[in-house]
Order: structure tokens, then C-alpha cells, then sequence
């Protein structure tokens, strides 16, 4: 819709729901919509409206307002006072406006629950914020973005106990944090970044358990920073860079076990890296930058799998760069640069396949630039800059773009002439004399020891065999991988009541899996493995393999395994919900379209990551409703990696002989063996037609001549789709009713897409989740007449 909003909407006099929201409304917003006495929700947010906002002056006009959204306009002028009066409002969102001037107290609105007044240009105190604790309700209140200025109130501690995000960034706030901000138990945001705070950060943080997110940088605190920072066990996000925090960085945040984000950079911290912060395994960034950190990198990094970026510059570290930090998989950002490191580049940096950024810097470095580097297909900024490096610069890869930028002033470079050094004189004929000896070192050598190394894990296994025959149980456990949790046998015979019946949760061609308690309450699902047969214990391994190189919101989760000899279990993130399978064909459980709609992006998130989200991709091989499961919160996660087959760099096929399950496998699956991720892209357009049709590719109505896919091709072609959907999700009398035909139908050409016989003609799992993304968006949009915009949409801290 575009256009202006006539007069004419202030005579629909009993209206109680408006909303044209997101729409391309422009003009003043009529002042006759508040006359509509009988108006209960109001929704114009993200529109064009302008000018300012005239509200009717006598109350009894608006009386019985309770949600006014008018955020993400260009209205202008103050917030009119008399919006005070609506007593019964619950919503009131103005963000995203060129409202100034000052906040009328808003003291009188009681059952306020959201109020959001981001990105505006309002002035004068922060009084108002007193004033708001009387609103008991309230749970969201947003204020980043205004050139407010003044201090939090030490009345901060009385706001609602059921306040979840308080948002206060870039507000010119002066002061330090008040002591009370620890009564609101229920915060689960607080953003006060960008302001001029100071002081210390009150002890009374810890108080805060349920919060997940702290942005306190940009301000200018100062002291330690406090233990009890380590008590906020939900915490995800911690960001206090850019402050004058002092001291050392605690030991105990490695036992913040939640943490995934780490921001310190920027401060004056002056300790070694506790050896714990390597503890935290699902860190995905940590900058602890512009300090006056020292010590040495710890090999333990190494654990830091799902480490995405990780920014150590401008401190005093020093010793070798560990090589093991290789094994960080995930890193994409890596500086270590204006340090005291030496010794030589470790070639392992050369695993980091996804690396794009290497800054090594201003150290004191020497050695050659390893030749590995130049596998490093993403690398985009790369810099050895004063340095004490030697030797030849690698001319092939992603050497190509480097210029001499990123090799200024070393000891001894040499190489090709766009670097501006010397070239590398008479090198040649002494090295193809070091090569011969190279050669031999390279193939004698490593024969010999494969030799010793092979006599020695004989002998090793004898010895363990007989051991465990004395035990005649299978007491002992080897953890897999150190980034697992080691999790003995005894422990899971406990926690599954010796494995009994009542905990079977399922059987599958592999083994069983089991429901169980760890010693520490927490519940999971163990996946035991037959080891009779021989396809249950490569299937082991491949979990194994692949569970532990990747990790996605989208994918079951490997909390650690059990393995000897005798026995192998995987322990997987247990999922309260069991399978999409049980949800779609068991009386009792229902999906509406939504919510298998979420699936189903869920599903192909996560097949997205698998086949492009990495550097080497993981293709699936059988995706079916079975091997879908849902968490508390109905988040899928694909589990059952049992067949699934990982894929080197530059390998599109490989030919195998491990079948997916009928009905769901591509055709050049079954005809040549020939697996590829566009074999799960057919799965997956199998899987969206079975959700959306409540009937399975082998049930008996099919045949050779009408499949699954035959019959809604045929009802898209006939226009028929409301024939085949399944039962309850499209009823003709709903007031959505085409809207979500519209949706179902887009859904089914989709699946079209991922169905094409020619595997090369297929759309990507990129392109599918973006395509369901647009099908959602707009189902949504014309299905709900409110959203709850501010929490998804305005960026953290703004
Ligand atoms: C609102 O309604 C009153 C009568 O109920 C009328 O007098 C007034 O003109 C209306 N205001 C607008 C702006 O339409
Ligand atoms: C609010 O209502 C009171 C009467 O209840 C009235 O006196 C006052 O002027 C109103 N305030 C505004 C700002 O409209
Ligand atoms: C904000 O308000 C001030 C006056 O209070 C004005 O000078 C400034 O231009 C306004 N800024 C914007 C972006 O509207
Ligand atoms: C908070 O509320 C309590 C009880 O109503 C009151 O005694 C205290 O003074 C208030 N604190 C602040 C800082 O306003
Ligand atoms: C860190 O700095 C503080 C003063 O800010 C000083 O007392 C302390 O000794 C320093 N610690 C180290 C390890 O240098
Ligand atoms: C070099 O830069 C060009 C243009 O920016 C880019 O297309 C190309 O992929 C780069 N090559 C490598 C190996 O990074
Ligand atoms: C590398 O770092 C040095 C020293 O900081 C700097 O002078 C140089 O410009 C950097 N090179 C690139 C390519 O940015």
C-alpha cells in the first residue's frame, strides 16, 4: 500500500484493531484515527508518516487504547504529553523517528509492558526513567540513540522485576552504574554501550543470572574488572572493551561456560590469558586487544573449535606462536599482531581453511613464510610487516593479490619483483640439491617411523585387550577428542537405568539410542552402536568425524562419547520433542503452517551450513522426517550423520555404495552411486512436500506412475494446492485463507525446484533458504497485525 491515510478512516467509529504496518504510507497521520473512540490497537510503524502527531486533547476519545506502534517513521516534533492519559496502553513504540524536545513522564501508564523511544532526537534528563517505575509490567525499554544526557537514577533498581532488555546505548550518560541495577532479576539484556559511564562496574552485576548479553564498552569505567561477573552463567555476549579497565582478566571467566562472544579489547588489563579462557569451547570470537597482556599463547587453544576470530594485537605476548593453534578450523580473523612473538610462522596456519584475515605484524618473527600459507583460498589481508623473516615469499595462491605492503621491512626476503626485494640468487641449484636429501628424508624416513609407530599401537592394543579381559567389563573409556567431555561407562549405565527398556527412545539400523541423565542432571540422548556389525561402527566414526569438525544451531549437538573396545556411544544433546516424524504422523501432535514452515528453514539452515558453510562440505545423505528433531523451543536440529560423507576441497562427487532410505534419495543416487550435495537438496524437496502434504513419498496411494512429487506438480499445474495440503492447514472460512494458500503454494514450487531430475539443474540449499525466508516473511506480514519489531529488528546497542 502507498499513499496518504484519508480523513476518512476517523468515521469507521467502532473500529478496534488498525494496522497497516510496513507499508508505504506518507503525509500526516490523520489526528481523526484517535477519534475512533472504540480503538484499541493502533499499528502505522514502518511507514513514511511525517509531520508531528496531534492527539485528540479530550481523553474519553482514546480512552481505550492499549497498543500504539508508530515506530520507524519520520515523525517530528515532541511526544505529545496527553499520550500520558491512555491509561490502559501496554505498547507504546515511537523508535525510529526524528521525535526531540524532552520524554513527558510516563509514571500514569501502569500496565506499560514495551516502550521504546530508540533513534530519536529527544533531549533533557533522564528523570523520566524514575518515573517509569511504577510501570510494574514492564518488560522492554529502549532508549539508545538519543542525545539525552544526564545519569541512571539509582531509582534504576526499582524498575519492574519483569523487565527482560534495558537498552540505553549512545545516550550521552554520565555517571557511574547504580549498585540497584542487580535487583531487576529478570534482565536478560543490558546495552549501555557508547555512553560516558564511570566508575566500577557495580558487584551487584552478578546478580543478574538470567542475563545473556552485557555491552558495556565504549564508556569509561575503570578498576578490575569483578569476579562476580563470573556468576551470570547465561551469559552469551560480554562486551567491556573501550573502557579503562584495569587489573588482571578474572580467572573464573572460563568457567562462564555460555560464553560465545568475549570483547575486552581497548582497556589497560595487565595480566598473563588465564590458562581456563581455553576452556571455553564454544567461544566464536575473542578480542582481548590494545592491552598490556603478556605471557605465552597456550597450546590448550587448540580447543577452541568453533573459534571464528580471535584479535590478541597491541599486548606484550611473547614466545612462539603455538602451532597447534592450526586446529582452530573456525578462525576467519587472526591477529597477533604488535607483540613480542618469535621464533618461526608455524606452517600449521596453513589449515585454517577459512582464514581471511592474518595479520602478524610488528613481532620479531624470523624464518621462512611458509609455503602452506598460499593454501588459504579466503585470505584477503595478510601482513608479516617488521619482522625478522628470511627466505623466498610464495608467489602462488592467494600470494597473487599480496603486494609489498605486507612484507615491509624484514631481515632477509626475497623474491619476486612486485614485492620490491631482491630476487632469490643461486637458491636454485642449492636447493635441488637439499631436494635430493629432502626426497630421501621424505620417503625413507617416514616409512621407518609408520614402522615403529605401527609395532607400537600393536603392542598397545594387545596390552589393553588382556587388561580388559582381566576386567571382563568395559570399565575404561578414551575420550575421542579433547573439546568432549569425557564421559565414563558407569556414569551412562546410571544415568540410562543400565540401558533398560523404559529409556529406549528408538532403534535404527545402527543400534539404539537411550534417554539419559548425566551425573550433573543434565539430560541427553545416547546413541549406543552395535558393534557386531560393521557398517555400525564406521557409522560411528563418520558421527564422530563430522558431529566434531562442525557445529550449527541447526545440527544435534555432540556433547562427548563414550569408546572402547567393547562398546561406542555417542552422547548427543537430548531433544524433548522427538522427531518431526512423530509430529507429523501421530494423533496428538499437530504443526500448524508456521511452525512447519520454521522447520523446514530450520532443516535447510542447516543443510545451508553443511554444504557452503564451511570450507570443505558435508553432504548429509538422508534427509528424511526421522532424522529431524525438535527441542523444548520446536528448533530443529538434523541429526543422524551416520552415512553422511565429507567432502574435500574441489570434490563435488564421490561414488558410494551406502544407500540413503527409499523414497527420499535422488535418482542419480540409486542409478550411479553418485552422492553430492544436490543429492540432499532432493531429499530436502521430498521432506517440504511430505510436511506440507501430510503424506509420505512410499505411501500406498503412490505408484511408479503418480509419485509424490507427480501429484503436487499436478495440483500446482491445476491450481488445485488446498486439494492436497494436509488436513488443518488451510481451511477455506479462515481469514488468512489466501494468504496461506499463497504460501503452501510457493512452498510446493519450491519443492519443484529442489526435485529436478538433472542433480546440476537443482537450486543450492542457499538459494532454498533464502527463498523460504521471502515465503515466510510475507505469510507472516499478512497473517499477524503486530510483531514485536523492536528485539528482532533495531541492531544490538542502537
Ligand atoms: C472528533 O470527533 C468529534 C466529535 O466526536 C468532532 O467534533 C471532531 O471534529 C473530531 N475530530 C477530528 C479531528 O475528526
Ligand atoms: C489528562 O487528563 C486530565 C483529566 O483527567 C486533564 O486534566 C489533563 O489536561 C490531561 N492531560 C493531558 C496532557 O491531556
Ligand atoms: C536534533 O535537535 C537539535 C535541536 O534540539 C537540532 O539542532 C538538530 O538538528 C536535530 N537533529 C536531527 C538529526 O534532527
Ligand atoms: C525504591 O523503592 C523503595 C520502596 O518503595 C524505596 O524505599 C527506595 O527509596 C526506592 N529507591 C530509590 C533509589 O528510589
Ligand atoms: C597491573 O597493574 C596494576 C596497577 O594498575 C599493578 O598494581 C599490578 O602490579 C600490575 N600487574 C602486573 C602483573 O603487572
Ligand atoms: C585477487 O583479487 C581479485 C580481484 O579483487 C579477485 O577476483 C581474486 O579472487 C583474488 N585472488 C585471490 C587468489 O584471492
Ligand atoms: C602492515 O603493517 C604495517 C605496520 O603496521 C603497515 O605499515 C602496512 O601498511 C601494513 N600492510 C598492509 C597491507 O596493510
Amino acid at each position: 500500500m502507498a499513499g496518504e491515510l484519508q480523513q476518512v478512516v476517523g468515521n469507521l467509529v467502532v473500529l478496534e484493531i488498525f494496522s497497516v504496518f510496513n507499508n508505504s504510507l506518507f503525509g500526516s497521520i490523520p489526528s481523526s484515527i484517535f477519534n475512533i473512540s472504540t480503538l484499541k490497537s493502533l499499528d502505522l510503524s514502518s511507514n513514511q508518516f511525517s509531520g508531528s502527531l496531534h492527539l485528540p486533547w479530550k481523553l474519553s476519545l482514546f480512552n481505550d487504547l492499549e497498543e500504539l506502534y508508530l515506530h520507524t517513521n519520520q515523525l517530528s516534533g515532541e511526544i505529545p504529553s496527553s499520550i500520558t492519559n491512555a491509561s490502559k496502553l501496554t505498547v507504546l513504540e515511537l523508535s525510529y523517528n526524528s521525535f526531540s524536545g524532552f520524554v513527558p513522564n510516563f509514571g500514569n501508564l501502569r500496565l506499560l509492558r514495551w516502550f521504546t523511544i530508540s533513534k530519536n532526537n529527544l533531549t533533557g534528563s533522564t528523570n523520566f526513567l524514575s518515573s517509569l517505575t511504577d510501570c510494574r509490567n514492564l518488560e522492554l525499554l529502549t532508549i539508545s540513540g538519543n542525545p539525552l544526557h544526564g545519569i541512571l537514577p539509582p531509582s534504576i533498581g526499582n524498575l519492574s522485576s519483569s523487565l527482560e532488555s534495558f537498552w540505553a546505548a549512545d545516550c550521552n550518560i554520565t555517571g557511574v552504574i547504580p549498585h540497584g541495577i542487580g535487583n531487576l532479576s529478570s534482565l536478560l539484556d543490558l546495552v549501555l554501550d557508547r555512553n560516558q559511564l564511570t566508575g566500577f562496574i557495580p558487584p551487584t552485576i552478578g546478580k543478574l543470572k538470567q542475563l545473556q548479553v552485557l555491552y558495556l564498552n565504549g564508556n569509561k569505567l575503570q578498576g578490575y574488572i569483578s569476579p562476580n561477573i563470573c556468576e551470570l552463567s547465561n551469559m552469551g555476549n560480554l562486551y567491556l572493551a573501550d573502557n579503562i579497565l584495569t587489573g588482571p582478566i578474572p580467572e573464573c571467566l572460563g568457567e562462564v561456560k555460555s560464553l560465545r562472544i568475549i570483547y575486552l579489547g581497548s582497556n589497560k588489563l595487565n595480566s598473563t590469558i588465564p590458562s581456563n579462557l581455553w576452556n571455553l569451547k564454544d567461544l566464536i570470537y575473542l578480542d582481548l586487544s590494545f592491552n598490556y597482556l603478556s605471557g605465552q599463547l597456550s597450546s590448550q587453544i587448540a580447543s577452541l573449535k568453533a573459534l571464528n576470530g580471535l584479535d590478541l594485537s597491541s599486548n606484550q605476548l611473547s614466545g612462539n606462536i603455538t602451532s597447534s593453534i592450526g586446529s582452530c578450523q573456525s578462525l576467519e580473523f587472526l591477529s597477533l599482531s604488535i607483540n613480542k612473538f618469535e621464533g618461526s610462522i608455524p606452517p600449521s596456519l596453513g589449515n585454517m581453511r577459512g582464514l581471511s584475515t592474518l595479520d602478524l605484524s610488528s613481532n620479531n618473527l624470523s624464518g621462512l613464510i611458509p609455503k602452506s600459507l598460499e593454501n588459504l583460498r579466503f585470505l584477503q589481508y595478510f601482513n608479516v610487516s617488521y619482522n625478522k623473516l628470511e627466505g623466498e615469499i610464495p608467489t602462488d595462491g592467494s600470494f597473487v593479490n599480496f603486494t609489498a605492503q605486507s612484507f615491509v621491512n624484514n631481515f632477509a626476503l626475497c623474491g619476486a619483483t612486485k614485492y620490491r626485494v631482491p630476487h632469490c640468487v643461486d637458491k636454485k641449484t642449492r636447493r635441488s640439491r637439499r631436494k635430493n636429501v629432502v626426497r630421501l628424508m621424505k620417503y625413507i624416513l617416514p616409512t621407518f617411523i609408520f614402522v615403529i609407530i605401527l609395532a607400537t599401537v600393536f603392542i598397545l592394543v594387545l596390552m589393553r585387550r588382556r587388561k580388559l579381559k582381566r576386567l571382563s567389563a568395559p570399565a575404561d573409556d578414551i575420550p575421542l577428542g579433547i573439546s568432549w567431555r569425557r564421559i565414563s561407562y558407569i556414569e551412562l549405565v546410571r544415568g540410562t537405568c543400565g540401558f533398560s527398556e523404559a529409556n529406549l527412545l528408538g532403534k535404527g539400523s545402527f543400534g539404539s539410542v537411550f534417554k539419559g541423565t548425566l551425573s550433573d542432571g543434565l539430560n541427553v540422548a545416547v546413541k549406543v552402536f552395535n558393534l557386531e556389525l560393521e557398517r555400525a561402527v564406521r557409522s560411528f566414526d563418520t558421527e564422530c568425524e563430522i558431529l566434531s569438525t562442525i557445529r550449527h544451531r541447526n545440527l544435534v549437538r555432540i556433547l562427548g562419547c563414550c569408546t572402547n573396545i567393547e562398546f561406542k556411544a555417542l552422547i548427543l544433546g537430548y531433544m524433548s520433542n522427538g522427531s518431526l516424524e512423530k509430529w507429523l504422523y501421530s494423533e496428538n501432535y499437530c504443526l500448524d503452517l508456521i511452525q512447519r514452515l520454521k522447520i523446514a528453514i530450520d532443516v535447510a539452515l542447516a543443510l545451508e551450513y553443511l554444504h557452503h558453510g564451511h570450507t570443505f562440505s558435508v553432504v548429509h545423505c538422508d534427509i528424511k522426517p526421522n532424522n529431524v528433531l525438535l527441542d523444548e523451543d520446536m528448533t530443529a536440529h538434523l541429526g543422524d550423520f551416520g552415512i553422511a560423507k565429507l567432502f574435500g576441497e574441489g570434490e563435488t562427487t564421490v561414488q558410494t555404495k551406502t544407500l540413503g532410505t527409499i523414497g527420499y534419495a535422488a535418482p542419480e543416487y540409486g542409478s550411479e552411486g553418485k552422492v553430492s550435495p544436490n543429492g540432499d537438496v532432493y531429499s530436502y524437496g521430498i521432506l517440504l512436500l511430505e510436511m506440507f502434504t501430510g503424506k509420505k513419498p512410499t505411501d500406498d496411494m503412490f505408484n511408479e506412475e503418480m509419485g509424490l512429487k507427480d501429484c503436487v506438480h499436478e495440483a500446482l499445474q491445476e491450481n488445485a494446492v488446498s486439494e492436497i495440503v494436509a488436513p488443518g492447514l488451510l481451511a477455506r472460512e479462515d481469514q488468512y485463507f489466501s494468504a496461506k494458500e499463497e504460501c503452501v503454494s510457493s512452498i510446493f514450487s519450491l519443492g519443484m525446484k529442489c526435485l529436478v531430475i538433472s542433480c546440476d539443474e537443482r537450486i543450492n540449499m542457499m538459494q532454498t533458504v533464502a527463498a523460504l525466508q521471502r515465503i515466510k516473511a510475507k505469510v507472516v506480514a499478512s497473517t499477524t497485525r503486530r510483531q514485536r519489531y523492536a528485539l528482532s529488528n533495531i541492531t544490538r546497542g542502537q
